[in-house]
């Protein structure tokens, strides 16, 4: 069965037990999450299983990387089903702590990603990529993991991960995984929960703009502001939707880009009624 851990000191404890009864060259993978698990976030949990003799975990709703105004109360909280679907999956050990245990009232520490951390959704939810770096940082100390495994459906946030770990020498590698659609092609997320019927439909077209996107790649465009139009012609289209940002950036640096010559990412943030969605596709320059 899984275990499950609440301290930092249980889990530092279970990890050099599992570590120890695996042998001393088992690598241990983790898969952090914000809970309300879903195929997503399993499919990053069976890539850990393939590739890791221990699978660990984590589920914190990590209240440092939610502005002021945002769903940190309302953030869907499903424990039971859960741990089910992670034990499922082939988790050995769950991180499940409290907010006054990863935070404690007299911590004053945050990891900055300077620069990186101010594009795409770090530049509409500032301190948003602080808090994520502050509280990823904190987990791979705890659970010292050879590998971690992130979704690419969150692009900024495995790029701040990235640059985070190489400046500052941490010894973990970062595997990132491609992005879960449901059938109708709306990538899986927590928040998906808070639409209606009626939004979710509306949802598709973050989606849709993507794959336009993908098609006049595809056809030779390669002008950045070019598809930046395409895609908010697309967006400001919808009713009910709100664009946040319609962006082409280099994958690394996330910085815009004028034309694209190798990999560029192309990132959409918008409103469904009170829900902010995000979804991303990678293209490559014919
Ligand atoms: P959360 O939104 O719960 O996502 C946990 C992990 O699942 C992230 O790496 C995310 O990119 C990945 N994921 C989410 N939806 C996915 C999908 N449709 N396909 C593939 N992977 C998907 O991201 C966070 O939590 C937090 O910021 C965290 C890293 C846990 C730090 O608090």
């Amino acid at each position: 069965g899984m275990r499950i851990a609440t301290t930092i000191a249980e889990m530092r404890a279970a990890c050099r037990e599992l570590r120890h009864a695996r042998g001393a060259n088992s690598i241990l993978g983790l898969v952090p999450t914000m809970g309300a698990i879903h195929e997503g976030h399993l499919s990053l949990v069976r890539e850990a299983r393939r590739s890791c003799d221990v699978v660990t975990a984590s589920i914190f709703v990590n209240p440092l990387q939610f502005g002021p105004t945002e769903d940190f109360s309302r953030y869907p909280r499903t424990f039971e089903a859960d741990c089910r679907l992670l034990e499922t999956a082939g988790v050995d050990l769950l991180f499940a702590p409290g907010v006054g245990e990863m935070i404690p009232a007299n911590a004053t520490t945050a990891v900055e990603v300077a620069g990186i951390s101010d594009r795409l959704d770090g530049s509409s939810r500032p301190g948003h990529f602080r808090g994520v770096a502050t509280i990823v940082s904190k987990l791979f100390h705890i659970v010292q993991p050879d590998t971690a495994f992130f979704g690419q459906k969150d692009a900024a946030q495995v790029a701040v991960l990235r640059a985070m770990v190489r400046d500052l020498d941490m010894p973990v590698s970062l595997v990132a995984c491609p992005t879960v659609r449901d059938a109708d092609g709306l990538a899986l997320s927590s928040r998906n929960r808070y639409l209606t019927e009626d939004q979710r439909q509306r949802a598709l077209t973050l989606a849709q703009a993507l794959q336009s996107v993908e098609a006049l790649v595809a056809d030779g465009e390669v002008h950045a502001n070019a598809l930046r139009a395409a895609m908010h012609a697309t967006l400001t289209s919808t009713p009910g939707v709100r664009l946040d940002y319609a962006e082409v950036v280099d994958p690394n640096t996330l910085e815009p880009l004028e034309t694209i010559t190798g990999q560029a990412l192309i990132a959409i943030a918008a409103w469904v009624g009170e829900t902010r969605l995000i979804d991303n596709t990678t293209v490559t320059a014919p």
